[in-house]
């Protein structure tokens, strides 16, 4: 069994200023970022490398029309992809390092040859994806209405730089949901039969160090995570090792239609079928992994294991408020069809499932978050 596969090198630097001058950004690099967080730690250095500003393209995640549009605007040739981002600057770019891209739905279904053509160098700005680490890019494939996620070993990077600098922009509301979809990456990593010792032993400190960094902002409020923002940070990439490795599951299978259908910020839509997941687990399977996961959040939380959901809810409605699935938007006889969904293109996540999870079973845990 595959223990553990880590394939960008990782750096980390205080200051952006410091990461460019060790990278020597410039001529035949394409910066792929947002014009937001370029001008404020990267104006003033006057690089000499063309720049491609995601937001001119669409607001929101990526999609395969962002993709596309963002294609027709590059003018190449360059050496290196280096994307300054959130997940969706971040995905994409893992997609623009390859020689074949368009049409991206082909892409998407297999059906052109996957060849990398540059280096490729990615800097996360929020604490969540962990995507910096993975092979993984995920799309809404806006005329089919759903997400998809291609991963590739030629989708790794070279390398991956940890900039805390970057984060103290990043407002509280996106704070709390990239920080909590990297919870659940480790949450889901952890339990997944592709786990190991070795990824485990991430997922499990990325669990213990976002936790104890909740636990502070719901005693001192939202600023007390302005020193923490490295803690995340790191936490993020440690998620991202485990969930690389031992893959997502059934939260984030379940929560892409809800988030491709409403729009829904990714960490906010896996935080409403967060518990639903893990309560139906426990009806299946109370030994294994599971009994060790809910003892170790138990101790971090100072509670009995037999309420940790309970009191994980308690402690993330600090950071955002969990919503019933109707709140959204969603409607009875979406239940079924999100459900079908699940199961024809989320095979890859529902494979990872700590017990497995049938048609009846999705059903219910829709209708139970309903
Ligand atoms: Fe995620």
């Amino acid at each position: 069994m595959k223990e553990l596969m880590l394939k960008p090198t990782i750096y980390k630097y205080a200051t952006a200023g410091e990461f460019a001058e060790e990278f020597q950004i410039g001529e035949g690099d394409l910066v792929i970022t947002n014009e937001y967080i370029y001008q404020p730690f990267f104006g003033e250095l006057d690089l000499k490398c063309d720049t491609l500003f995601q937001e001119k393209y669409g607001a929101g995640e990526p999609s395969d029309d962002m993709v596309e549009a963002m294609y027709k605007d590059i003018n190449g040739p360059h050496k290196r992809i280096i994307a300054i981002g959130g997940g969706t600057v971040i995905d994409i770019s893992k997609i623009f390092a390859l020689k074949n891209i368009s049409p991206v739905l082909d892409l998407y279904d297999g059906k052109l040859e996957i060849e990398k053509d540059k280096e490729l160098v990615l800097v996360p700005t929020t604490c969540g994806t962990g995507s910096e680490v993975t092979n993984i890019a995920i799309l809404a494939l806006n005329s089919r209405g759903t997400k998809k996620g291609l991963a590739v070993d030629e989708m790794y990077a070279d390398s991956a730089v940890l900039v805390p600098e970057l984060l103290s922009g990043l407002p509280f509301k996106f704070f709390a949901t990239s920080s909590i979809d990297a919870l659940i990456h480790a949450v889901e990593s952890s339990l997944s039969p592709k786990a190991t010792d070795t990824t485990k032993m991430f997922g499990y400190q990325a669990i213990r160090m976002i936790l104890n960094g909740y636990k502070k902002i719901a005693e001192e409020g939202p600023d007390a995570r302005k020193p923490l923002l490295e803690d995340f940070l790191v936490a993020s990439n440690y998620a991202g090792i485990a969930f690389g490795n031992a893959g997502c599951a059934a939260v984030h299978a379940l929560s892409y239609p809800l988030g491709a259908t409403f729009h829904v910020p990714h960490g906010e839509s896996n935080y409403a079928i967060f518990t639903g997941v893990m309560k139906n687990y426990m009806e299946l399977k109370t030994d294994g992994e599971i009994a060790v996961l809910n003892q170790f959040i138990a101790e971090i939380l100072g509670c009995d294991s037999s309420e940790v959901y309970e009191e994980l809810e308690k402690l993330l409605n600090h950071l955002i408020q969990k919503k019933a699935l109707h709140e959204y938007g969603m409607t009875e006889e979406q239940i079924e069809e999100f459900t079908d969904s699940v199961l024809e293109n989320q095979g890859r996540l529902m494979a990872n499932n700590f017990v497995e999870l049938d048609r009846n079973r999705i059903i219910k845990i829709y209708k139970e978050l309903f």
